[in-house]
């Protein structure tokens, strides 16, 4: 995962430090992540996601924009990470609203995946209803011969790409004996200064 060195804000260098911590431990899916978004009547849902970059902006991933997620993003930008590492005893909390990145930065990440998963990204009707995965897995096949045959890579789809969650609270959780955990919380002021703050556990 890139980790950008732009980063200069309290929080997100707190957060940087806690992701590098999971990383060189090599925990399993340290980078996973929960996004909660909301449709357009107030029902929430979640789902998990990786992580792919974290920069002075905010938390980047890859998706499906045709998704259910991503439905619920165009109706709906606000939205909620939740990160925690059993090892660390550490969770992160994020709020915040979510954007597309730019096609540039999109291509940049799709051109970087194996062609298999450029395949499946093309083919992918994320969230909707299939016949059957053996049709899938076929077409998927079929199509990366394809590409492979005719020597020629494959271009990015506008159904996909990558998404920014650009942060207004973070807040810092760690676990402590008894109850006594340590909560910090951070808010994004109208000038861009973060205030922080403690919380009862
Ligand atoms: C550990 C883990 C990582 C995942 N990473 C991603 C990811 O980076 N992008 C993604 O679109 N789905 C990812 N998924 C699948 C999603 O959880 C979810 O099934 C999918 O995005 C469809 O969600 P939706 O129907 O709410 O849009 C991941 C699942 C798990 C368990």
């Amino acid at each position: 995962m890139l980790i950008h060195s732009d980063i200069t804000s309290e929080p997100l260098l707190r957060v940087v430090e806690i992701l590098n911590k999971a990383m060189t431990r090599n925990l399993v899916d340290w980078n996973a992540m929960n996004i909660a978004t909301v449709n357009s009547v107030g029902q929430p849902s979640s789902r998990m996601v990786l992580l792919k970059k974290i920069d002075e902006r905010g938390f980047v991933f890859y998706s499906n924009f045709k998704s259910k997620k991503g439905k619920e993003i165009d109706s709906n930008n606000l939205v909620a990470l939740n990160f925690w590492w059993r090892e660390l005893k550490e969770q992160i909390r994020v709020e915040g609203s979510i954007k597309k990145l730019s096609s540039k930065e999109s291509d940049d990440y799709f051109n970087s995946r194996p062609l298999q998963s450029r395949v499946a990204a093309i083919l992918s009707r994320q969230s909707e209803e299939i016949e059957s995965y053996d049709k899938l897995n076929d077409e998927i096949k079929k199509l990366t011969r394809e590409f492979e045959n005719k020597n020629e890579e494959p271009v990015r789809p506008e159904h996909c790409g990558l998404y920014l969650v650009s942060p207004k609270t973070i807040e810092i959780w760690k676990e402590g004996d008894f109850r006594t955990h340590f909560r910090e919380k951070f808010i994004k002021k109208d000038n861009n200064v973060w205030q922080s703050s403690f919380l009862s556990p």
